[in-house]
């Protein structure tokens, strides 16, 4: 019920711009696409937690800081390699400028930070631009926790060293100042059709597994 208040919300903020796809809805599979995209959200999450925990490891928060900046965009890469499958990580507070948020997706981030839920929320809508190409997107917001913060929270605990590697890699960096349970950004999955069809079935048969 929760999100097709949000869904309804959104897309009047958005008129004009992106249009519902009223008659695809009754034959697009969307129970399929979400469990795809949670399937790759969870997949993406691992990789980057994996590559994070022993980036700290070896080299404290500030050898992470080197790592994640080429590491992180590359597991994007990797995984934008599949057909019809884009994901990405999104935040009102950017570190990496690169990624900025689309229309679409500062409305849903707006409205994920206007929430005290405690539970990640999530958006899903199907779309079709003016060349009559048909999007699925899911958004998943990520919650702050207190790994985190070691980045992520007030610079002023941050030694002189993280202080400067982060002025050095992300001179325009907004992504700090947050608090545990705050709401940091979302996960953004677009599903472009008919490619996506071939990945969401090997998405669904890897969860399987
Ligand atoms: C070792 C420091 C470090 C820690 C700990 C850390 N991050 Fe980050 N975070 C970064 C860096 C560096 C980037 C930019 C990566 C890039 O260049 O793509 C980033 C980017 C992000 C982004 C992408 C949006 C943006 O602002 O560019 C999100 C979302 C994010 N972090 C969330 C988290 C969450 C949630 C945690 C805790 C589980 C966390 N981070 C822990 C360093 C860290």
């Amino acid at each position: 019920m929760k999100r097709v208040i949000i869904a309804g919300i959104i897309i009047l903020a958005l008129t004009g711009c992106i249009k519902r796809v009223e008659e695809k809805s009754e034959t697009f599979d969307d129970k399929k696409a979400i469990a795809a995209c949670e399937q790759v959200i969870a997949e993406y999450q691992q990789a980057l937690k994996r590559e994070l925990v022993s980036a700290m490891t070896s080299g404290g928060p500030v050898g992470a800081i080197a790592v994640c900046n080429v590491a992180a965009p590359a597991i994007a890469d990797s995984f934008n390699a599949r057909p019809g499958l884009d994901i990405k990580r999104i935040s009102l507070k950017q570190r990496n400028i690169h990624f900025a948020p689309d229309s679409l997706e500062v409305a849903v981030l707006e409205f994920f930070n206007s929430t005290v839920e405690i539970e990640p929320l999530t958006y899903s809508n199907l779309f079709t631009d003016s060349a009559g190409v048909i999007r699925f997107r899911y958004l998943k917001e990520i919650k702050v926790g207190q790994l985190c913060l070691k980045c992520h929270g007030n610079p002023e605990g941050f030694s002189s060293g993280l202080n400067a590697a982060l002025a050095e890699k992300y001179p325009q960096d907004k992504a700090v100042g947050y608090n545990v349970g705050d709401s940091r950004g979302a996960f953004s999955v677009t599903l472009t059709f008919p490619e996506a069809e071939a990945t969401i079935t090997e998405l669904l048969s890897e969860n399987g597994r």
